[in-house]
């Protein structure tokens, strides 16, 4: 595909020191993860408000385990796609870059990335709801699956009205104040607190850049809109940034 760039994207892609990436359920869509919202989004058909909360969790953790179970299922099988990897390119091509994501299908991982910020957990990740400790454990003996301490676990990813997790959301706001450029891609913009990390940024005078197949919430703040799949554009703007530095 082909991307117009205007002057000060180009400009702000050849000075930009620091750079964050904001990634939501869109990056992960053409992997065959289904997002949250819109026609084809998972909740249409799950009502995942019902079942993503620790008072459904209290109330059925049978129910809530075999959700979250037939959702690793799924995550297990995919894989990430061109996006997830032209980004995990990135921390090579500038002095400090920051990945943040909502995701919790840990694609930007498999595709290379090591160290990002997970503002709501991760799916493969179980944690005990009494001594907090955490595991990777997949099958389990019992179901609804135990710690070893005895007490439940839970899937460690937030569910709603939940905080996020600690030094998570610190993290990513102080990330995004300092850097020069944001790109916030495949998010409806709709979830706080991810949301304000894009006007954050703008308003410590970063150059902030829209990658979705559609108008946002966060659309009117940003500088530049690139409208198409991630998995089409950003291969073709980590091409673009490494002939502007002659990489
Ligand atoms: P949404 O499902 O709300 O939004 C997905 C966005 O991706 C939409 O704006 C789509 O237009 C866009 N999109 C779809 N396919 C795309 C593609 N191939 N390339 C680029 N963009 C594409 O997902 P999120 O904003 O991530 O939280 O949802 C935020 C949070 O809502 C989730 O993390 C989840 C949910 O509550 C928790 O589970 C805590
Ligand atoms: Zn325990």
């Amino acid at each position: 595909m082909d991307i117009v760039y205007s002057d000060k994207f180009i400009e702000a892609l050849k000075a930009a020191k620091s750079v964050v990436v904001s990634t939501g359920a869109g990056v992960s869509a053409e992997s065959g993860v289904p997002t949250f919202r819109g026609e084809e989004g998972l909740w249409k058909k799950f009502r995942a408000e019902e079942l993503a909360t620790f008072e459904a969790f209290n109330a059925n953790p049978e129910l809530v385990w075999e959700w979250y179970q037939f959702r690793r299922d799924i995550i297990g099988k995919i894989k990430p796609n061109p996006g997830h990897y032209a980004i995990a390119e990135m921390p090579g091509l500038f002095d400090e870059f920051h990945l943040i994501t909502q995701n919790i299908d840990n694609l930007h991982r498999i595709a290379g990335l090591e160290d990002f910020v997970e503002l709501h957990g991760n799916i493969n990740r179980n944690k005990c709801v009494d001594c907090g400790e955490m595991n990777y454990e997949k099958e389990f003996a019992d179901f609804p699956p135990k710690c070893k301490c005895g007490g439940r676990l839970r899937p460690d990813v937030v569910w709603f009205g939940e905080m996020l997790p600690p030094g998570a959301i610190e993290k990513a706001f102080t990330v995004s104040r300092a850097c020069d450029l944001l790109f916030t891609v495949g998010t409806s913009g709709i979830v706080q607190p991810a949301a304000s990390l894009p006007p954050a940024a703008k308003q410590h005078g970063a150059f902030v850049v829209e990658v979705n197949i559609e108008a946002t919430e966060l659309t009117f703040i940003c500088d530049e809109h690139i409208r198409a799949k991630s998995g089409e554009a950003f291969p073709v703007i980590v091409k673009k940034i490494k002939e502007l530095k002659g990489i």
